[in-house]
């Protein structure tokens, strides 16, 4: 075998390349560990992400959910482990075999195709709908007003909002707010979208148009991590559900094997309190009875 022959032409290398990088994972994170004072709240955690997948993550109160988040989109720094966008180290860089904090600029770079969408949705009360997705696009990608108003309406159509781009936020509903939120994310063209329980400041109600731009993004293959306790939808959507549970990941699998399978004691009680709490039906020895 020549093995000059069978090395590939530079271009197809560089081909290789490229898919190998879209191989990686999107995110990877490996022993990822934060502490507020004495509390190790990250006390673990590994978590792959690859591209166009939708991972959801469910968990009980406390367990580092937004912590675990804040710390994938740099708006947390961490003690130790690694957390890597498409290949890059979030946060440090290496000197001389040693890690030591990035920079501003350096983080903001590492860290520009993600993507965060809060419970409470932050947008600016003096601005319009439009205003507020045009916001960042002006200021931090520096775009020309016009081409920032013509990806601004883009965005609030994909959402469902073309209509209200002159809405101010205090004459919006609760899910309409969110979806502008969401505009505002995507007009910066991430390659990831972080949701940290985008719906539960809402009322029920206004959940599911929430929901169902969330959807119609990951069948457009939308790379996306969603903090939520909405388990039909993380039935539906998810890929991958991961359960956390005081800082560690104590499960991960798909829907079905995580919400029907699992034999995880914790996860397991987690489940039963959900559907204790969202069982609203009974069937008595007799009859049917409404609780
Ligand atoms: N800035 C902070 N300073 C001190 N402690 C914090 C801080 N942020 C979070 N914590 C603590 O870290 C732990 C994990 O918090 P986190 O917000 O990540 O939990 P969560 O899983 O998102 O919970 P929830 O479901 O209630 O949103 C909690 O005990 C919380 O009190
Ligand atoms: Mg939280």
């Amino acid at each position: 075998m020549n093995a000059i022959a069978d090395m590939p032409s530079s271009a197809s290398a560089a081909n290789l390349a490229d898919a190998a990088s879209t191989a990686a994972p999107l995110i990877d994170v490996h022993d990822l560990r934060k502490r507020f004072g004495d509390v190790e709240v990250l006390r673990g955690v590994d978590l792959q992400i690859a591209r166009s997948e939708v991972v959801c993550i469910i968990g009980p109160s406390g367990s580092g959910k937004s912590t675990l988040l804040r710390c994938l989109a740099a708006l947390e720094t961490y003690d130790h482990g690694e957390v890597r966008i498409e290949g890059e180290l979030l946060g440090y860089s290496e000197r001389n075999g040693k890690r030591v904090r990035a920079s501003h600029g350096e983080i903001n770079r590492v860290r520009r195709n993600v993507g965060m969408v809060f419970q409470q949705f932050n947008l600016w009360p003096h601005m319009s709908a439009l205003e507020n997705v045009m916001e960042a696009l002006l200021r931090v990608r520096r775009l020309p007003r016009d081409e920032a108003r013509r990806r601004a309406n883009a965005m609030l159509e994909t959402v469902g909002l073309a209509h209200k781009g002159d809405a101010y936020p205090a004459r919006l509903s609760g899910g309409q707010q969110q979806r502008v939120a969401i505009a505002r994310a995507l007009a910066m063209e991430p390659h990831i979208m972080l949701f940290d329980e985008p719906t539960s400041a809402l009322d029920p109600e206004l959940v599911g148009e929430v929901l169902q731009v969330m959807k119609q993004l990951a069948r457009d293959g939308m790379t996306m991590a969603v903090v939520t306790h909405e388990m039909g939808f993380a039935a539906q959507v998810a890929d991958k559900v991961v359960f956390i549970d005081q800082g560690r990941i104590a499960v991960q699998g798909k829907p079905r094997d995580v919400f029907h399978d699992a034999a995880q004691p914790r996860l397991r009680q987690f489940l039963q309190n959900y559907f204790d709490r969202n069982a609203f039906w009974t069937r008595g020895a007799d009859d049917a009875q409404p609780l």
